[in-house]
């Protein structure tokens, strides 16, 4: 059941290629330039309508909510809030027909996600779940909705339900930027084409485990770890620190590598191992100077880097490369050697990976 695999995890870290594939097939025509997803096709005039998008979401899906906001905003402009639905639901939160929801939850059986979404249904939202498991409470009591179908996810740690999820609403932001005219023909076509390469880059990722897991073995006895990232990869550091976690219970923090300097830039010292995303995009010098920052306070840097890339490398003590890609889809690949990182680490401590202490796969309680 396992396929060969060590644990669960591992399996879903490896099928991430073909659960991304899965989840555009049928979807993304790349040839006829266009984007077909029913539930966004049948209300096309409440998105268009839409004054803004509020997101609902726990725990990773909640991170996938954060990846969604960087890619609404920049490519479709649509103004978007993401909310974790704990807080959403006691809030009091201001919210009209006007408004369109999108819940997003794996399991489909979130306690805090179906109060939330209930709440938004009786002040006359529309609700839009993103879900994995089919048939779902969660699925059924949306409006409309787009499943992930990255098959089923056993390891408690969620991985390929994560980079599904981002490729759901990666299409569904593309979609409505093109119908409301925010992206030309030519970067919309250019998109697609780049996410339609996004699964053999993720093999391409996958293929630096051996040298992860030497990364794995270096720092597995830290306290603490620091995420650092900026941009569409802030909720990757996010992602990358609750990873870690959840499986390894060591202490780790994600926060944007430009926070650093309010507060957590105190904890680092040589004990510290600071993860940092620098990809070759937008913010990228910014992040080779909070790369400098760390590095005069003796912290240990772990970057994550576009291939071929030199300037981190000759800072940091470990680099990771990934494949490029257009800027919006970088987490789908950024994600893929931290989800490795926290999986060898607490392989190497010897920690029950696919059911880790204290948690459960879908949380029915709030
Ligand atoms: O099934 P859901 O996506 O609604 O679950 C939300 C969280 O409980 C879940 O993502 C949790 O944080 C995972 N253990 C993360 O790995």
């Amino acid at each position: 059941e396992k396929g060969g695999y060590e644990h669960f995890m591992l399996k879903e870290i490896y099928e991430q290629p073909d659960a991304v594939t899965d989840t555009y097939r049928g979807r993304m025509l790349v040839e006829q330039s266009l984007i077909r997803m029913a539930g966004v096709d049948d209300n096309l005039e409440r998105f268009l309508n839409a004054d803004r998008i509020i997101i609902v979401a726990c725990g990773t899906s909640w991170h996938a909510g954060l990846v969604a906001e960087y890619i609404f905003e920049d490519i479709a402009r649509i103004p978007v809030e993401v909310e974790y639905a704990s807080e959403f639901r006691y809030r009091n939160p201001i919210i009209g027909s006007k408004d369109v929801v999108i819940a997003i939850s794996q399991s489909g059986e979130t306690a805090d996600t179906m109060a939330a979404i209930k709440l938004a249904k009786e002040k006359g939202a529309f609700v839009f779940g993103v879900c994995n498991v089919v048939g779902s409470s969660i699925s059924r009591e949306t409006h409309a909705g787009a499943y992930t179908h990255a098959g089923p996810e056993i390891g408690v740690a969620s991985t390929k339900a994560f980079t599904t999820q981002i490729t759901v609403l990666s299409l569904i932001a593309l979609k409505l930027a093109k119908a409301k005219g925010a992206i030309s023909n030519s970067d919309f076509q250019y998109h697609l084409e780049e996410l339609d390469l996004i699964p053999e880059k993720i093999k391409q990722a996958l293929a630096s485990n051996e040298h992860i897991k030497k990364v794995a073995h270096k720092y597995m006895n830290a306290a603490n770890f620091l995420y650092l990232g900026r941009g569409f990869n802030f909720p990757v550091a996010l992602e990358g620190a609750l990873k870690l976690k959840e499986i390894s219970y060591i202490h780790a923090e994600g926060y944007p590598a430009a926070e650093m300097k309010h507060g957590p830039i105190a904890l680092i010292d040589e004990k510290m191992p600071v993860v940092v995303i620098a990809t070759k995009k937008g913010h990228y010098e910014k992040v080779v100077s909070n790369i400098q920052e760390i590095k005069s306070r003796k912290g240990k840097i772990i970057a994550v880097v576009t291939e071929g890339d030199q300037d981190v490398r000759s800072m940091a003590d470990y680099v990771i490369e990934v494949p490029d890609t257009v800027e919006a889809l970088t987490p789908l690949l950024t994600t893929i050697p931290l989800q490795l990182l926290s999986y060898h680490i607490a392989v190497m401590l010897g920690k029950n990976v696919d059911q880790p202490r204290n948690l459960a796969k879908s949380v029915t309680v709030e």
